[in-house]
């Protein structure tokens, strides 16, 4: 979604705001701005619609933006179209203010119409205009920029993080912060604003992360941050151990290849440091064994994938736990009235720790009563800070935004946390959690002579790249499987795609198979492998050109019957699914590239989903 990085230094403000936008291109943008401001040509404000790339050959690399200070924006549209106008930083009438600004000003027309009723003229379609407009209004009023800045954030509702400059306030950007991510960067003689560390990692790794209601003023040499009353507030600081180089190519064609391949060393990363002496240990969680024993019911809330890694483990933490788990669409949990109470534990997974959704559940939830457990993969996010307790998945950084580390390193750490449960609960019997455990200990291992087997899947991607439409049918955690293959493949290759669950071909679903129809089949699952065949035989029948997903003990029997057949080395049938996702991440990687689609950057998508 949109980033906003600020610099208050001694260096040129240009060149360090384009990199910094440049490092957030992941998170989708539809056009890009920078504002700096200088003594001697006051502010300089250059924004354009497109790739970033237009804005920096409009600035020279930012040679033509003079000045220490300043702020940059890329944004994804939601009040106005994407245009040069409706592109950040805007700036107030009398071109003294100049703003970013990330969430969305709920009562923002109401503002706007009382702004034109006092003479205010607009440039853009916007609802962060109207922050500028009101800005200003007010710095007239009481002509001291951090006064104004409170009276406006006292009338504004909505979600923002906000990054401001002012042609009469020389030496300072100032920041505030609600329901949108915004961290304070502290540096050498500079310091910095940024919704994404990635944006400032090349040159500190020393944040601090705003509170709701929170005003920062940020100069080369100090940071001061006041509460939503102006009253001081003393922050932590938190050292962030993300390596840099983490955040880039390193030679590979993609962020999404490069992040498949990383796949099991992130797993490592994830559950090694959990596992000691043969036992999970979750030193970082703060349940009781009583509670744990109290717990009645389970929720477990994402969105996209992160809700795939839900379903899956839906079918796993039932079995381990014998309780009832339900899985439910953040979007639609905050919505719904939920049943939660104080024997409710929630499960809340996203790789970003943003997503708008997924945060309202978490707190309706916890409004409720429910204790909420987050698997969060960006330190300091607002999802890890405001939950209960928070595991993370220490997948590095992820910038493709089709998902792969963070869904696997996410459905490892559900696992371990799955049987560590089942241990307090006593419904996991005790060669079960060893089978489990060493097979969780295996996985590394195993998913590697996965990934050998890329030429294959690339072969088979060259083989059914061109097809219209692709269906992936499975039963219990093949189905889940599935979903995540499905999304996969639409997300980044646009090829429409529905998975189902195998069973319910006949209700309805078969009378879209027709000759030549491409139907990916996953067996993977070895108690309902024969289940898993019969369907094969059902949509071949009805002219289906089959693509197997199976096991390498099954494979000789599903080549009998399916036209391709990739396999993947056995392991206890609840991990089974972290190992067969692989071929699929692959198989939507390569389809994508045989298809020439922007990878890394698929269209009208973004990394992290922080509005509604
Ligand atoms: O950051 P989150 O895990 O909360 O994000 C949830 C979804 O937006 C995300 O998984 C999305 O579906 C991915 N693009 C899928 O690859």
């Amino acid at each position: 979604m949109c980033g906003i990085i600020g610099f208050a230094g001694h260096s040129e403000a240009a060149p360090i705001l384009l990199d910094g936008l440049e490092r957030m291109e992941y998170r989708g943008y539809d056009s890009a701005g920078i504002a700096v401001r200088s003594e001697t040509k006051g502010l300089q404000v250059k924004k354009s619609k497109g790739r970033l790339q237009v804005l920096s050959d409009l600035t020279h690399g930012g040679a033509d933006l003079e000045g220490n200070l300043g702020i940059g924006h890329t944004r994804w549209a939601t009040h106005g179209e994407p245009s040069d106008v409706n592109a950040h930083p805007h700036v107030s009438s009398n071109g003294q203010i100049a703003l970013v600004h990330n969430g969305i000003i709920e009562n923002y027309l109401e503002i706007k119409e009382h702004l034109m009723k006092l003479g205010v003229t607009f440039k853009s379609d916007t609802d962060s205009e109207v922050v500028a407009q009101l800005l200003e209004y007010h710095y007239n009023e009481c002509h001291n920029m951090l006064e104004a800045v409170g009276r406006v954030l006292r009338r504004i509702e909505g979600s923002y993080a906000l990054g401001i400059i002012c042609a009469d306030y020389p030496n300072a950007l100032i920041a505030a912060r609600k329901d949108a991510p915004l961290l304070l960067g502290y540096g050498k003689g500079e310091n910095f604003i940024a919704s994404d560390v990635t944006a400032i990692l090349k040159h500190t790794r020393e944040v601090s992360y705003m509170d709701d209601g929170e005003i920062a003023v940020i100069t080369p040499d100090s940071i001061d941050v006041f509460d939503d009353e102006l009253v001081p507030v003393t922050k932590e600081h938190h050292q962030v151990n993300w390596d840099v180089t983490a955040a880039e190519k390193g030679g590979y064609p993609h962020f999404m290849f490069k992040e498949i391949m990383e796949q099991p060393e992130a797993i490592r990363k994830t559950v090694s440091p959990r596992i000691k002496g043969e036992r999970v240990v979750l030193d970082d969680i703060s349940m009781t064994q009583e509670y744990v024993k109290n717990i009645s019911r389970i929720f477990i809330i994402a969105c996209g994938s992160s809700y795939h890694v839900g379903m899956v483990s839906k079918y796993n933490w039932e079995k381990m736990l014998r309780r009832p788990v339900e899985v439910v669409l953040a979007s639609e949990f905050r919505y719904c009235d939920p049943l939660v109470d104080d024997h409710t534990l929630v499960i809340v997974i996203s790789q970003s720790g943003e997503t708008l959704d997924t945060m309202a559940a978490m707190r309706e939830a916890q409004r409720r009563g429910g204790r909420a457990l987050a698997i969060v993969n960006v330190v300091g996010s607002s999802i890890a800070r405001d939950a209960d307790d928070v595991l993370y998945t220490w997948a590095g950084p992820e910038i493709a935004v089709a998902t792969t580390k963070a869904y696997s390193t996410q459905l490892a750490l559900m696992d371990l946390v799955g049987l560590y449960l089942g241990d307090l609960l006593g419904t996991v019997s005790d060669s079960e959690y060893k089978a489990i455990l060493a097979g969780i200990q295996e996985l590394p291992e195993k998913m590697q002579k996965v990934l050998e087997k890329t030429a294959d899947i690339q072969y088979f991607a060259s083989r059914y790249f061109n097809h219209n439409s692709i269906f992936f049918i499975g039963r219990n955690v093949d189905y889940a499987m599935g979903m995540e293959g499905s999304l996969k493949l639409k997300e980044i290759s646009y090829i429409h795609s529905e998975a189902y669950a195998s069973g319910e071909l006949k209700h309805g679903t078969i009378s879209l198979i027709e000759q030549g129809t491409l139907v990916v089949a996953l067996g993977t699952y070895a108690p309902l492998f024969d289940k898993a065949m019969s369907n094969v035989v059902e949509v071949k029948a009805r002219g289906a050109e089959v693509l197997a997903l199976t096991t390498d003990e099954f494979r000789e029997k599903m080549e009998k019957t399916a036209d391709s057949t990739i396999s993947v080395p056995s392991i206890h049938p609840i991990l089974q699914p972290s190992l067969g996702v692989v071929p699929l991440q692959l198989f939507a990687y390569y389809v994508a590239l045989q298809r020439g689609c922007d990878i890394d950057k698929p269209r009208n998508l973004a990394k992290s989903v922080t509005v509604e």
